[in-house]
């Protein structure tokens, strides 16, 4: 099934990804190009429905600045053009931007309304002047023939200008950031003149990636490390309903994970969704590796290590496997735009199984490949898994071994799955866990005095953390309320024998990290 598309054309801006957000938000399918990649054939081929020129670092006064090509404008096709995409556009087509002198902009500004109602900005300037955010040392000095001003600010005097006749739209500002509150709306505006229709749902995704997991595999053998993630689940899940019996998913448990996890996640595949699964148990092998590390790094390798190890062990094992499956989404795939070079491909390595395509000569399937995560939440939906499920905090890799600084020993591990257990059961029963980031508990290498009953106590002290984010990049603590942290604490002493002390860690990312390794 073919969509309209969208071509977000990229100078570089390290907001670029947001423009590709807003326009998934209101159902438009849009891919984003490193502006060196966008040529006249790739134009004609990519036959896009609308085109945007996102924002840069580059001045557009300096020799071989980026730009897109001339046949861009006779596509005959809608263009919207950001920050230094709008002065590559008016420069281009006959404008003349100047160097900052004093008009330079970083940051909140209100734009004004013009004289004239524009189709791009309906509905947009409600109560008087728009907030928007600017980020712009170059401005326009002179807008090119065929445009007129719709918005000004006090240091871009052509903060909204429009050629409405060729449908070209320039804004100086970013509609794509936060801080223009009401940005979105001016993507609405745009596809709608476009033409989109919205076509781009989970609905209509789940038919097309099937069709093409079929023609990719054809009738071969597919194995897939399952984590228990959202990723890996919902292109487990996906993948199955494509090719049924030719996936197979091997779920490592190294004896790292939370309580009852492991049967919580081959129960649900393997007994609810009918997925072939191998459990495979090697909680002996890591925790024998593991027996005395206590640097963190050494820890990360070992694991590590043994994960692709054990995954290649119990993959052999599957006749005439040809494809690895993996949860990669859109964000690792972007091509970032490198000016001193070409474009360079970031792509992270994934799912602890970096590197293993290679070594056994597997063909990679990545069905999430197009999506941001909250998608790959909606298709999980879609595919049937339970919601409790799709909504999961992220869980790390190496597990619980980062949250048990020091030595790690199946006591105390033991130890830190009840006292997590009973402070997740606490988030849940008052409704915060949606709110929250991650929420853990860190078992830490310290014993204290207590007294319970009438007795001493000499035993562990434990850190709860919880974190609102939006990426993981950055962090900030979750501020629970004493009632909260209070009942918690007494439950965790209580419940959990082995814990005796209590602490909540108050430290956002930066300056300290998400886990405690
Ligand atoms: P930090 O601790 O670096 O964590 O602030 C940021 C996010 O990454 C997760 N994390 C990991 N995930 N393997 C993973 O798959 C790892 O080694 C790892 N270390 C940290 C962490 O849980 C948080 O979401």
């Amino acid at each position: 099934m073919e969509h309209d598309r969208l071509l977000i054309i990229d100078f570089g801006s390290q907001v670029t990804q947001l423009i590709a957000r807003r326009l998934r938000e209101l159902s438009v399918y849009c891919e984003i190009h490193p502006f060196q990649n966008v040529t006249a054939d790739f134009l004609a081929e990519f036959a896009p429905k609308a085109v945007i020129f996102s924002g840069g670092p580059a001045s557009v006064i300096d020799e071989g600045s980026p730009r897109p090509p001339e046949a861009v404008f006779d596509l005959g096709v809608p263009i919207l053009g950001i920050c230094y995409g709008q002065q590559v556009m008016m420069q281009m087509l006959g404008g003349r931007v100047e160097r900052g002198h004093g008009t330079a902009e970083f940051g909140r500004a209100f734009v004004t309304a013009g004289d004239d109602a524009l189709g791009l900005l309906d509905g947009w300037f409600s109560e008087g002047d728009e907030q928007v955010w600017m980020s712009h040392g170059d401005h326009v000095s002179a807008i090119a023939p065929g445009f007129e001003v719709y918005g000004t600010s006090p240091n871009a005097p052509y903060a909204i200008t429009a050629d409405t006749s060729r449908n070209f739209y320039a804004v100086q500002f970013h509609p794509e950031v936060h801080h223009t509150p009401r940005g979105a709306k001016l993507y609405e505006n745009f596809v709608r003149m476009a033409g989109f229709s919205g076509d781009w749902t989970m609905g209509a995704y789940r038919e097309q990636a099937i069709a093409a997991i079929r023609a990719q595999v054809g009738d071969a053998k597919v194995i897939c490390a399952l984590s228990g993630g959202v990723d890996s689940s919902v292109a487990a899940a996906l993948i199955h309903e494509a090719i049924g019996d030719q996936l197979t998913c091997v779920f490592v448990d190294h004896g790292l994970l939370r309580k009852d996890e492991g049967n919580e996640v081959v129960g649900m595949f393997r007994d609810h969704m009918n997925l072939s699964v191998i459990h495979a148990e090697e909680q002996e092998l890591f925790l024998g590796e593991l027996d005395g590390v206590s640097d963190p790094e050494t820890k990360r390798k070992i694991i590590g290590k043994l994960f692709i190890d054990v995954f290649q062990k119990y993959a052999d094992q599957i006749d005439g496997a040809r494809f690895l499956a993996q949860g990669t989404l859109y964000p690792d795939v972007i091509e970032s735009v490198s000016f001193s070079g070409g474009p360079s491909v970031t792509i992270k390595s994934h799912h602890n199984v970096g590197g293993l395509p290679e070594k056994m000569g597997l063909k990679l399937v990545e069905p999430l490949r197009e999506l941001f995560k909250d998608e790959v939440r909606a298709l999980g939906r879609e595919l049937g898994l339970p919601a409790n499920f799709i909504g999961r905090h992220p869980f790390p890799g190496p597990g619980l071994a980062i949250r048990c600084p020091g030595e790690i020993t199946r006591a105390k591990l033991d130890i830190l799955r009840e006292a997590d257990a009973v402070y997740i059961d606490q988030i849940r029963k008052h409704g915060l866990y949606d709110e929250i980031w991650q929420a853990f508990v860190a078992i830490l290498p310290v014993r204290t005095v207590g007294v319970m009953g009438d007795g001493r106590t000499y035993d562990y002290a434990c850190a709860l953390r919880a974190v609102t984010s939006v990426d993981g990049m950055t962090a900030d603590y979750y501020p629970f309320s004493h009632e909260f942290l209070g009942e918690t604490a007494t439950r965790i002493i209580n419940e959990v024998p082995g814990i005796n002390r209590v602490t909540y860690d108050i430290t956002s990312k930066p300056p300290g990290t998400i886990e405690w390794e």
